[in-house]
């Protein structure tokens, strides 16, 4: 971030209003420029949402899909990868350990699974919220308007969609027979109907420019996401993309900065996946604008089969027990504290956010 380009001060004070060029200029930053935008977005970070950080505990409890996104490897065709569902027990249960460790949230995902209806899902949303004072947020991909009505009646509070990339073609090439536009207009849909949404996307996929990242930034912004996960494409060998490189962790970094500065409210994640790539992905993340920790509480024997990418994090991590008081320890180390609370968005903490300094 050079001042002579675009003059920090402007950025400062705009930097909910950044421009596209402006975007591309921070996410070309190096060096000071960089760590400049990384000191930014820590101080919007501290006035926007504060120091506690959320702790998202994800219940993945299928890894059936029926799409064929060419980079993930739960992809339909990935004939590689041994298929599990749990039972409703079995996610009830995984649900009461995480609760009982202080996860107030509890993220129900899977790939896009239609063993798993509309009804039956509903039905255990209404069963968790009966049991546990945690918010429910749901993330099993692109379904029917009815479907999400269904789950929102049942009280599930938020929704997970990822725009994964906001270039139609790129998205239309990368996940067949899916557009960018359905995307939309789902996470529309949600919105209608009562969901925090989130949203969220890869950096590093191939075909991918800054002008791309640029526009994915400005998509989450007018969506006005409640949450936003940004994390690095990993190339699976299970997957067509198993050749190409992968997203760097410098450039996650920055998007995830530069998220910070346009929505100083929102809740954005730490991600895994920066996590799977760098010892100190989620530490870093902390430091860059994240407020959120998704520690995975699937049962052992069934996260090591969520292979999504390869090397992800939580597969050599062990159980809940163990796990959320190593995520809460780093947190502290981190100089922040677990929150307490549900962590719903939209509650600004500073009104005040416009000039971090
Ligand atoms: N690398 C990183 N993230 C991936 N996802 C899927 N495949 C990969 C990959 N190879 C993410 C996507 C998707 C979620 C299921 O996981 O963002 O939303
Ligand atoms: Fe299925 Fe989602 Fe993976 Fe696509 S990204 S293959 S929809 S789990």
């Amino acid at each position: 971030m050079r001042t002579s380009h675009m003059g920090a001060p402007a950025v400062l004070e705009n930097s909910r209003q950044l421009s596209k060029e402006d975007i591309i200029r921070l996410l070309q930053s190096e060096g000071k420029d960089s760590e400049r935008l990384f000191a930014l977005a820590d101080a919007t970070r501290a006035r926007g949402v504060g120091d506690a950080v959320h702790l998202r505990g994800i219940i993945e409890f299928s890894n059936y899909c029926v799409k064929n996104c060419l980079y993930c490897g739960l992809r339909k065709d990935n004939n590689r990868l041994e298929r599990y569902r749990m039972t409703t027990d079995e996610i009830l249960e995984t649900a009461r350990v995480g609760a009982g460790a202080g996860v107030r949230t509890i993220v129900l995902q899977s790939g896009e699974d239609p063993f798993f209806t509309g009804d039956i899902l509903a039905r255990l949303i209404g069963e968790l919220k009966d049991r546990h004072d945690t918010a429910i947020t749901v993330s099993v991909g692109e379904r029917t308007k009815s479907d999400y009505r269904l789950m929102r009646k049942a009280g599930a509070d938020r929704y997970l969609l990822k725009q994964e990339t906001a270039d139609p073609v790129l998205f239309a090439g990368l996940r067949p027979g899916t557009t960018l536009e359905g995307r939309k207009r789902r996470l529309l849909w949600l919105k209608e109907l009562g969901f925090l949404i989130g949203s969220g996307g890869m950096v590093g996929l191939p075909g991918q420019t800054v002008e791309t990242l640029a526009e994915d930034i400005l998509l989450m912004r007018d969506l006005s996401v409640e949450m936003a996960g940004i994390g690095p494409f990993i190339p699976n060998s299970d997957t067509p993309l198993a050749e190409c490189a992968g997203g760097d962790v410098n450039m996650t970094l920055k998007m995830l900065a530069i998220a910070r500065l346009v929505m100083p409210f929102a809740h954005l994640p730490a991600t895994t996946a920066l996590a799977s790539i760098h010892t100190e992905g989620r530490q870093m993340a902390l430091r860059c604008g994240a407020n959120v920790v998704m520690p995975d509480i699937t049962p052992v024997q069934y996260k090591k089969l969520y292979r999504i990418y390869p090397h992800k994090i939580s597969i050599a991590e062990d159980g809940v027990i163990e796990s959320i008081p190593r995520v809460s320890r780093m947190i502290l180390d981190s100089g922040r504290y677990v929150a307490r609370d549900h962590g719903h968005g939209g509650k600004p903490v500073s009104t005040d956010c416009k000039t971090a300094k």
